[in-house]
């Protein structure tokens, strides 16, 4: 039987569990998928003994997604882009392999969900300059965005985010953040301001484009205050719920040999254990 975890810490609230226990079901694969605490202390011990815990491989959520990376022998380029993995597997060598598939998921969501979103090159607004909005940048640009807006709080992580990746990404102060969004095709909130529990995002819409897309990685709740002014105004949206199913799909090709779907069925799943839907 082979086995996966996730590991964290903490990793109580992680729904990879539910995901892929919900694709071991559905494909009828003799396979476990489990949760693991590992405190950063013991990481490298935990990544080392991988095989002997019977594990082919994991997912890596906070805080180890940076030290994942180190600890790996081989690494994916967009693992090595974003400094981080989520994903990692042993070969047929047993060496340990890191990637990072959250640009991945987010990519694939919002081609599924606001398909031709891209189709007329206009720049694009990322909020935030932590590990997600690292992600989405590398897989935006690798999609081809011509031009792409930095916004955060702390302007020196939207720098230091915008000069890793040359002169098509330029950040704004977090006061700009409404005004710049004029011309804009697509929105992307990679803060986590707006999720339960946390502070509100407070963003005029006024000037972007009624046409633009606008996308929330934040799911919980699902339909963000983002989201839903979005919509008023008639703005396609993109919820988060979408880039969490579509980054675990290539984890769990690597670990069970099967390329699972992000079906409806799987959705409903996620979003009843958020206490949506
Ligand atoms: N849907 C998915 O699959 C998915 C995947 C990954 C992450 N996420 C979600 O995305 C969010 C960001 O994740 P991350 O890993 O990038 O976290 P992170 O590295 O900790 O970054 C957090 C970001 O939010 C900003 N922020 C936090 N509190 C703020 C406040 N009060 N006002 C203004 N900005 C604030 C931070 O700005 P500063 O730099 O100024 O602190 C930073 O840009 C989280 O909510 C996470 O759950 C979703």
């Amino acid at each position: 039987m082979k086995r996966a975890c996730v590991i964290g810490w903490p990793v109580e609230h992680s729904r990879s569990p539910l995901i892929h226990r919900y694709w071991l079901k559905q494909y009828g694969i003799d396979g476990a998928y489990e949760k693991e605490a590992v405190s950063p202390k013991e990481l490298a011990q935990f990544l080392g003994s991988l095989k002997q815990r019977g594990y082919v491989g994991c997912n890596v959520t906070l805080p180890h997604k940076e030290a994942a990376l180190q600890a790996a022998e081989v690494a994916e380029e967009a693992a090595r882009v974003i400094g981080a993995a989520n994903t990692l597997w042993l070969d047929d060598s047993g060496r340990l392999n890191a990637g990072n598939t959250d640009a991945y998921g987010f990519i694939t969501n919002l081609d599924a969900a606001a398909p031709s979103w891209n189709e007329e090159v206009r720049p694009v607004m990322v909020l935030g300059a932590g590990g997600a909005a690292r992600a989405i940048v590398h897989g935006l640009l690798a999609e081809g965005a011509g031009r792409i807006v930095l916004a955060n709080r702390t302007r020196g992580r939207a720098d230091a985010l915008a000069g890793a990746f040359g002169p098509s990404v330029t950040a704004v102060d977090w006061q700009k953040r409404g005004s710049a969004l004029a011309g804009c095709g697509l929105l992307v909130n990679a803060t986590s301001l707006g999720m339960t529990g946390k502070d509100a995002l407070d963003l005029d819409l006024a000037e972007l484009p009624p046409d633009a897309v606008v996308a929330d990685i934040v799911y919980s709740p699902l339909e963000t205050e983002l989201l839903a002014a979005a919509r008023a105004r008639g703005n396609r949206t993109v919820d988060g719920l979408g880039m969490l199913l579509y980054q675990a799909v290539p984890g769990f090709e690597r670990w069970f040999g099967v390329r699972p779907e992000v079906s409806p069925g799987l959705r409903d799943h996620i979003a009843a254990s958020l206490g949506e839907g």
